[in-house]
């Protein structure tokens, strides 16, 4: 269905994408994931706002604000993964499917990424397939809308 509203969030440490860690991270920037994004909605007829913060609050905030106002939210939420249970609880609240995404693979690296307080709220996780992901995640919605129809 067209007319969906997306809010894609993406966490700390996300804007130094690109230069960040290429080796794990990939060498596309955040502002390409976003635009990748943004080309996939448009596919779609769907819109995106998108968020990028190194602040917690903020992060939890914008989940407040999409509570009614947008339909589905797409989070990366960075390290924040692992410990926000300020941002499940925001998750938690908000009243359409969430999809979280990782560029890495959280699974494959140290034990303390290996929890993620965000899946129990998420419809579903993709990670480790580089900025594909984000991507994927569009789909994910996409076919998630069509078989709730
Ligand atoms: C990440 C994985 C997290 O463990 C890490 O703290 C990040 C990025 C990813 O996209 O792979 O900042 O969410």
């Amino acid at each position: 269905m067209a007319g969906r509203r997306i809010l894609l969030l993406n966490g700390p440490n996300l804007d130094l994408l690109g230069t960040r860690e290429p080796s794990v991270y990939g060498s596309a920037t955040l502002a390409e994931h976003v635009t990748a994004v943004e080309a996939a909605c448009a596919g779609l007829g769907w819109s995106v706002t998108h968020l990028q913060s190194n602040s917690e609050a903020e992060l939890v905030s914008a989940i407040h604000a999409a509570r009614g106002t947008t339909d589905a939210v797409i989070i990366n939420p960075g390290a924040f993964t692992h410990y926000s249970w300020a941002i499940h609880d925001a998750l938690a609240a908000y009243d359409g499917p969430i999809v979280e995404v990782h560029l890495s693979q959280p699974l494959s690296r140290e034990s303390w990424r290996h929890t993620s307080v965000v899946a129990p709220v998420a419809i579903g996780t993709v990670a480790g397939f580089g900025g594909v992901g984000y991507g994927l995640a569009v789909e994910a919605l996409s076919r998630h809308f069509a078989a709730a129809k």
